[in-house]
């Protein structure tokens, strides 16, 4: 049996379509639904409280839009509202665990590093799926909330110098505590990648949440009957809160593939 039914991925901005572009690249038969909050990103310097009641009403989005599964593509609110939305009736992911647990099988000095929103690191949430499986390690967690805003804003050139001197502040005790393996844990920063790569350095392993969480949904989608069938034609759709200038650009690169200003709707969440 297979369902054609489309997966629903939300983030509060652009950035989970880093999630997105693994899961076509894993998965290319899969439909998608992508809600981008991007009226009211950022999420990561919001209170627990706000973070929870918006990631439920992206969640309730995506399940009008008959979705089979919903993946919080956002750290944040895989950090702060996970438990909450595991009582949804659907299928749920975050990419926290996932990133996490990477990160701890491939650490060969036990150093790991990981990069989030303020919200993300105030969780401790990496750290702690860390500690899972490797007690002993060490964990050096910096919030980076400036990233969003620069991925949002379409700086993301590896030799613009707001990025170069953003991370460099950013990465300082990274760099210092000796990490081998580093956590994008905020779905915005694999966009940056190749900035942080020079920072830290290639010896360094950046761990992509994205990547994680795909391989992680296709094992569940096909363990339980629910992938979709392997000659289907994929039909995916593309919602957002508000149309920043930005957002066509950003989302073709990332995609790898073009995306035009008619294929992103713009939707009113309070009208649900
Ligand atoms: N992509 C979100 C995350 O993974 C960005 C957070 C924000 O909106 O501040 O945390």
């Amino acid at each position: 049996m297979a369902d054609n039914r489309a997966i629903g991925v939300f983030d509060s901005g652009l950035g989970g379509l880093t999630v997105v572009s693994e899961l076509m690249r894993e998965m290319p038969e899969e439909s998608i639904v992508y809600f981008g909050d991007t009226g009211r990103v950022p999420y990561g310097t919001r209170s627990r409280e706000t973070i929870k009641k918006y990631a439920s009403e992206d969640e309730a989005f995506l399940l009008k839009n008959d979705v089979k599964l919903i993946i919080a593509a956002c750290g944040t609110v895989s950090s702060v509202a996970s438990d909450t939305s595991k009582q949804l009736p659907v299928p749920y992911f975050e990419v926290v665990s996932h990133a996490a647990y990477s990160a701890a099988k491939t650490t060969k000095n036990g150093r790991i590093g990981v990069l989030g929103t303020a919200a993300t690191v105030k969780s401790g949430k990496h750290e702690k799926f860390i500690k899972e499986i490797l007690p002993e390690a060490e964990v050096t967690a910096c919030a980076c909330s400036l990233f969003v805003s620069l991925v949002e804003e379409g700086w993301i050139a590896d030799d613009d110098p707001v990025v170069i001197e953003t991370a460099k502040r950013y990465l300082k005790p990274i760099v210092d505590a000796g990490a081998d393996t580093v956590i994008l844990g905020c779905t915005h920063f694999p966009v940056l990648k190749g900035a942080i790569k020079n920072i830290v350095g290639t010896d360094v392993t950046l761990v992509d949440a994205g990547t994680a969480t795909a391989n992680a949904i296709k094992k569940y989608l096909n363990d339980n009957a629910l992938a979709a069938d392997s000659k289907s034609r994929p039909h995916h759709k593309f919602f957002v809160s508000d149309k920043p200038y930005s957002f066509c650009s950003t989302a073709t690169r990332l995609l790898g593939k073009k995306v035009n200003d008619e294929d992103i709707k713009q939707v009113d969440l309070s009208n649900l």
